[in-house]
């Protein structure tokens, strides 16, 4: 049986004792029913975009990261692209919503915030995690009081047959989904008719051609984490909530204070090695909006107030070493600048501290940042202080502007 509170915690933020006393209670039973040992890795990742946007961000997708393109699903009203890197790694599932006047439930959630709203269909939704007894998990999950989606809501969806889904979290927006599948079986989505698209496989071969001529095809590695925003009052809820629906521990928090922030990280009892299974990262202010007048302002909240909660950045980890006496994460940003990908700020973090670390600008698509991480030399820290501060920062100044154009068009 697996031990979810065997592992050694991380960082200097104190939480409230009801969370003290809740994670130890959710762990110890989550471990003794056999959940733990039930729920594996994430599997896939699936991200819905705009109408006629899912050409050109599976094209992005695959410069900017290790990612695949395999095959389209077309159902009734969506396509949804599957990239792969191997089965080492999640899969990301690119849905693209066919006729813009379609509505439901991921739609409605980015339509009550102001910026969320701009582009409806493009959200993150959530990850798909591995199983070994879904019948088992989804009648522990519904006696822990998690609601799923029926399996007539999940068709009307045109989400995979295969999976049990849960329904958006509260405190994150996002689903977790559950499917059955051994080891040693292929990922094969239960979703319309499948087919390699001549247009998707000729962005991917251009970018696969782009990223071979810049050079950085074999420095970028697999995602090292998802980093979602929630608001300020949620945060312990929201790890809390995601342990419950995972067989995740809580690695710990940091305290970001200069961004009147924190930043909580979560990760896999089963896999210690990102790159097999992302840890997920909850971001959260440190106090709500209406005390900003009396204590500090917070890009966080702010980013939440604009976006809603939901994932903010991808993280994709860069080979350690250099090329062309450059660091490799170094050497990434230049030849992606080079060829106009735009970042947020300059590469932060140095190899004495361990980390080096840079956000890109938001996808036009799917309004989420790529961020690039390298950790030097076997650094097992999983980020700096400093650099964690920075970066908030810099993302915190691109989404004002961006409130600020929203607001003098309307
Ligand atoms: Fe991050």
């Amino acid at each position: 049986m697996t031990a979810s509170l065997s592992f050694a915690r991380a960082g200097d933020k104190k939480n409230s004792p009801e969370f003290e006393d809740y994670i130890g209670r959710l762990l110890e039973e989550r471990d003794r029913i056999g959940l733990t040992d039930c729920i594996r890795q994430i599997d896939a990742l699936m991200i819905t975009v705009e109408p006629a946007h899912s050409l050109a961000y599976v094209a992005e997708l695959c410069v900017m990261t290790p990612y695949h393109y395999l095959v389209t699903l077309e159902s009734e009203s969506h396509f949804t692209h599957i990239l792969r890197i191997d089965m080492g790694a999640p899969d990301i599932l690119v849905r693209e919503v066919k006729d813009p006047n379609v509505r439901g439930i991921f739609r409605s959630l980015n339509e009550v915030y102001p910026i969320g709203a701009v582009k409806p269909n493009s959200r993150y939704m959530g990850e798909v995690l591995r199983v070994t007894d879904p019948h088992a998990v989804v009648g522990m999950q519904k006696a822990r009081d998690i609601r799923f989606f029926n399996q007539d809501q999940v068709r009307k969806l045109e989400l995979p047959g295969n999976m049990a889904v849960v329904k958006p979290s509260p405190y994150t927006h996002n689903i977790v989904a559950y499917w059955e599948r051994p080891e040693s079986d292929i990922r094969v989505y239960a979703l319309g008719w499948s087919s390699i698209r001549d247009d998707m496989q000729a962005a991917y071969e251009a970018a696969k051609s782009t990223q071979k001529k810049l050079g950085i095809g074999d420095l970028l590695l697999p995602i090292d984490h998802l980093a979602t925003r929630i608001y300020s009052q949620n945060r312990e809820a929201a790890i809390l909530e995601y342990l419950t629906l995972s067989s995740y521990y809580y690695w710990g928090s940091y305290d970001i204070a200069d961004q009147n922030s924190s930043t909580n990280v979560t990760k896999s009892v089963h896999y210690a090695n990102e790159l097999e299974c992302p840890a997920k990262v909850f971001t959260a202010a440190n106090h709500p909006y209406f005390m900003n007048h009396l204590l500090t302002e917070s890009p966080t909240e702010a980013f939440v107030r604009n976006f809603g909660p939901r994932l903010h950045h991808i993280a994709v980890a860069v080979k350690d070493g250099e090329t062309a006496a450059l660091a490799n994460i170094d050497y990434v940003v230049k030849s992606l600048r080079d060829c106009g990908q735009t970042f947020l700020l300059d590469v932060i973090g140095s190899k004495e501290e361990g980390l080096k670390q840079i956000f890109s600008s938001a996808s036009e698509y799917s309004s989420l940042i790529i961020e690039y991480v390298q950790r030097f030399g076997g650094f097992q820290g999983f980020f700096t202080k400093d650099n964690v501060a920075e970066l908030t920062h810099a993302a915190g100044v691109e989404e004002s502007l961006k409130a600020l154009q929203e607001a003098a068009q309307s």
